[in-house]
């Protein structure tokens, strides 16, 4: 009982703390231009292998409107829905929508994350649920995912920006205790400041630049009375316990891009996208992770079994652009192809066989890879095609469905 008091206690403080200060705060030039705060969205589609645009999309904990913004002008066709708490938040949000053309498909509601009632408040059937830098704040994480699982689809993705370990507030927070300030409750001033820029000259992690943000950013990202920076470990812990399956992180999938260099990624045999991802995590914590979740669970492919493998169905994603080579039948070359991810600020230069950049050219998720060889004529090792194969699959330039 005393914990659901607590906890209720420390919803109001939130709550209260958003109302006094919504955030983000609104320039002309942010609401005009507002800023996609989702991973990239080529990323996001390859990696959850949905064909359709998502119907309705919920934006949870909205602020002043933002986030639900930029996700509108990018998927003009969904119904769009932003929830928040603070009703001082919502009604900027609803202000701005009106000053705006373009945005007739958003619908901002007041309503609470971690109620019951939610699906009563939003509706349910949402293809995509965005909840950005807001779980790493409230009490009752689990009830969110809980409410989030039930308002998904059955083929449903949840994206959510929680901070990491690395996250500048754990060293700083204790740091400004020492310096005697109250970490409960925001009050700026000249000391303040100081004391940020004292933090921010010691910080040797090359902490973001935070002395000069806004008190709104700060109230809520540095001050307030509670934040969790918690490894992938725990986040995907939570997700699990209410149904939902980690896809993976877009922080770990760009830490992985050295390892195509010296064919390092084999080491990393048979894992999936997810427990590589988890890996990345462990040698290099984030600071803020980007995280994909599914409704469905996702299979792994049969790595330890190259010849079944050879029957899984591959696709080619539209993560990367490649200006692919004139065709040679020269089976024993190695061509140099570059597949570059603008969106993703990725470059990769990779030399290859002729087969497997047949097999990219012509993965359309129809022909399994056995089917795909054969078409060419060509007799490779169930094994070295695994390899290869799984190099794609960790770059998500290719995607693998089971045939069955
Ligand atoms: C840091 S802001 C993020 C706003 C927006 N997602 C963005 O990134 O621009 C966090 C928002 O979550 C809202 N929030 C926190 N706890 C909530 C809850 N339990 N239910 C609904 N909204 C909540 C706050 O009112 C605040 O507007």
């Amino acid at each position: 009982m005393w914990l659901l008091r607590l906890n209720m206690n420390i919803s109001t403080e939130v709550r209260r703390s958003y109302e006094l200060r919504p955030y983000p705060v609104v320039g002309k030039r942010i609401w005009n231009q507002p800023r996609w705060r989702l991973p990239p969205p080529k990323w996001i589609e390859a990696m959850w292998q949905r064909v359709r645009v998502p119907e309705r999309i919920l934006v949870a904990g909205c602020g002043t409107g933002m986030e639900a913004f930029a996700i509108a002008r990018r998927f003009k066709h969904s119904e769009v829905v932003g929830v928040d708490f603070s009703p001082r938040s919502i009604a900027i949000a609803r202000h701005l929508q009106k000053r705006q053309a373009g945005l007739r498909h958003v619908r901002f509601v007041v309503g609470d994350i971690t109620t019951r009632h939610l699906v009563n408040t939003v509706g349910n059937d949402f293809d995509l649920i965005s909840c950005h830098g807001v779980l790493s704040y409230i009490p009752q994480t689990r009830r969110a995912f809980d409410n989030f699982a039930r308002c998904l689809t059955p083929h449903g993705a949840l994206y959510l920006g929680v901070n990491g370990v690395r996250h500048f507030s754990a060293t700083w927070r204790p740091a400004l205790a020492k310096l005697g300030f109250q970490l409960a409750e925001f009050e700026d001033g000249k000391e303040l400041r100081q004391a940020l820029r004292l933090c921010e000259a010691l910080d040797s992690h090359n902490a973001p630049r935070i002395a000069n943000r806004g008190a709104e950013y700060l109230a809520g990202d540095l001050f307030g009375p509670l934040i969790h920076n918690w490894p992938l470990a725990r986040w995907m812990s939570l997700a699990q316990s209410a149904g939902l399956h980690f896809l993976g992180s877009y922080y770990a999938h760009r830490a992985l891009r050295p390892i195509f260099k010296d064919d390092l990624y084999r080491q990393l045999l048979p894992r999936s996208r997810a427990e590589t991802h988890m890996f990345v995590e462990l040698l290099s914590p984030s600071r803020f992770h980007s995280l994909l979740f599914v409704t469905q669970p996702r299979p792994n492919p049969p790595w330890q079994n190259a010849s079944a493998l050879l029957r899984w169905r591959a696709r080619s994603t539209d993560l990367y652009t490649c200006r692919w080579p004139k065709r040679r039948r020269l089976w024993r070359k190695l061509r140099r192809v570059q597949l570059k991810s603008v969106s993703t600020n990725t470059v990769v230069d990779l030399s290859v066989p002729e087969w497997e950049l047949e097999i990219l050219r012509q993965a359309d998720g129809k022909q399994t890879l056995e089917q795909l060889l054969a078409g060419l004529g060509k007799r490779v090792p169930a094994n070295v095609v695994r390899d290869r194969v799984y190099s794609h699959y960790l770059l998500v330039s290719v995607n693998l469905v089971s045939a069955d």
